[in-house]
């Protein structure tokens, strides 16, 4: 499928961006291995999440479609999931597959799991490092570091203090979670502190989870009860309309709803940082703190964004990249590697695309540098015909930046929009105009 894209002169309207991916994924998981019944409102349904759903109904959870975005879960237990009768595929999902590998570690049976291209090639041993240690069997591509693999779990597992060379919410949260089916505490170090909605929803139902500067631990023992999970809107998501609004020529827009947790919050850091009006009114908390998000449009600036604050922004930096062109002065990325392994490597990928549209960015071993808007330029980009990679995340980025373009432009490989944001097309025609996008076959 490819997009049609058209500049947009102005954008305006409030809107709201569908479920957390992150929380969806950990509500489906651990309403799987809880006891009793998690409902669940505000899921994200698409396809990685979904996904998740399906794997965990594969290993013997039953699970409910109710109506959009709302799943029951019934909960296997600590003890009751069973081994599938197939294959389990991942899909795109490197948080199904990470999270997933952790339950699998504690279980007493083996289960083989795959992923498409883009997943077979991504790092495994970061997490089946510290579950060998624990006592899980792995057997995988690439020195038991790739997909296919097989995983036979072990019950009891041992105890583990597993200091992390990357600042990853997947590799703490598998560890946590294969933690449940310990002899003793688990205790992950991280070098930042990375998304903690595991933390936050693992507590939650019932598990004892400390948390001691950048050290996590959780002591197993109390049996996790399901229990309601309302998922707020992903900041991720509501990332591409608050860049295309702050960025746009004219106009302004509110986004309702959206999960403010402070380790997600990075990309408003970023977009005060380049001076863009952002206000933040907040809602309710649900063990995760909401908010209603507003940009205008206006002039940006250049910044720096490295260091802690990167895996806080972590999935926003493709579209901060197309905010960084829209800016007065260079923009620079450092501390950023783990962008290359991703659902593409975003470094090269962005490079390269960004580049088809006039912004000639620097590559970098850990990020890049975005040299900022020309003042001759009549737009920040010139309309072009670029690929998403088959990159979710990179196609949504590249659509922000044909709306802001000087002519149109096509982002060609658009299906894998569905698996984050299947809503993403018909949103921009809300907020930009009926014949801003377009997909065609
Ligand atoms: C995620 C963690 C991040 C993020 C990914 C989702 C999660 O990955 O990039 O999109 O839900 O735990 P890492 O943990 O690998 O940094």
């Amino acid at each position: 499928m490819r997009a049609l894209v058209r500049p947009a002169p102005r954008l305006h309207g409030t809107i709201s961006v569908p479920g957390d991916k992150s929380i969806s994924h950990r509500a489906g998981l651990l309403g799987a291995v809880a006891d009793g019944v998690t409902e669940i409102s505000g899921f994200l349904e698409g396809e990685d999440c979904l996904g998740t759903l399906r794997a965990v109904a594969a290993l013997g959870a039953e699970v409910t479609r109710k109506g959009p975005g709302q799943f029951v879960v019934q909960g296997a237990g600590p003890e009751g999931l069973s081994e599938p009768g197939d294959v389990i595929d991942c899909g795109n999902s490197g948080t199904t597959v990470r999270l997933l590998l952790g339950i699998l570690a504690g279980q007493p049976f083996a289960t083989v799991l795959t992923g498409d291209e883009s997943l077979r090639r991504r790092p495994m041993d970061r997490v089946l490092g510290p579950l060998g240690r624990m006592g899980a069997r792995v057997i995988g591509r690439r020195g038991d570091a790739r997909l296919p693999l097989a995983i036979a779990g072990r019950r009891p597992l041992a105890p583990i203090r597993h200091v992390s060379p990357v600042a990853s919410a997947q590799v703490k949260s598998a560890i946590l979670l294969a933690g449940l089916w310990a002899s003793g505490p688990v205790s992950v170090v991280e070098p930042a502190p990375s998304r903690d909605h595991t933390e936050r929803m693992l507590r939650a139902f019932g598990a004892d989870v400390r948390q001691d500067g950048t050290t996590v631990t959780l002591a197993p023992g109390p049996a996790l009860r399901g229990r309601p999970c309302r998922v707020p809107g992903d900041i991720s998501s509501a990332a591409f309309f608050l860049v295309a609004g702050a960025a746009a020529p004219a106009g302004g827009l509110t986004v309702r709803g959206v999960g403010v947790n402070p380790t997600r919050t990075g990309v408003l850091d970023v977009l005060r940082a380049m001076g863009a009006r952002v206000a933040v009114a907040t809602g309710d908390a649900d063990g995760e703190p909401w908010a209603d998000l507003a940009v205008e449009a206006g002039p940006l600036r250049g910044t720096e964004l490295g260091g802690a604050l990167v895996p806080r922004a972590i999935d926003e930096i493709p579209v901060l990249a197309v905010a960084a062109a829209c800016a007065e002065g260079p923009t620079v990325v450092r501390d950023a590697a783990e962008l290359r392994v991703k659902e593409s490597d975003r470094i090269h990928a962005l490079v390269t695309e960004l580049g088809k549209m006039g912004v000639a960015l620097e590559e970098r071993p850990d990020g890049f540098r975005v040299p900022g808007r020309s003042a001759a330029a009549r737009a920040p980009f010139r309309g072009a015909t670029v690929s998403s990679w088959g990159d979710h995340r990179l196609a949504m980025a590249l659509i922000v930046a044909g709306l802001l373009a000087d002519g149109p432009s096509v982002v060609e490989g658009a299906e894998c929009i569905a698996t984050s944001y299947p809503d993403f097309v018909a949103t921009c025609r809300a907020v930009a105009g009926e014949d801003a996008v377009e997909v065609v076959a």
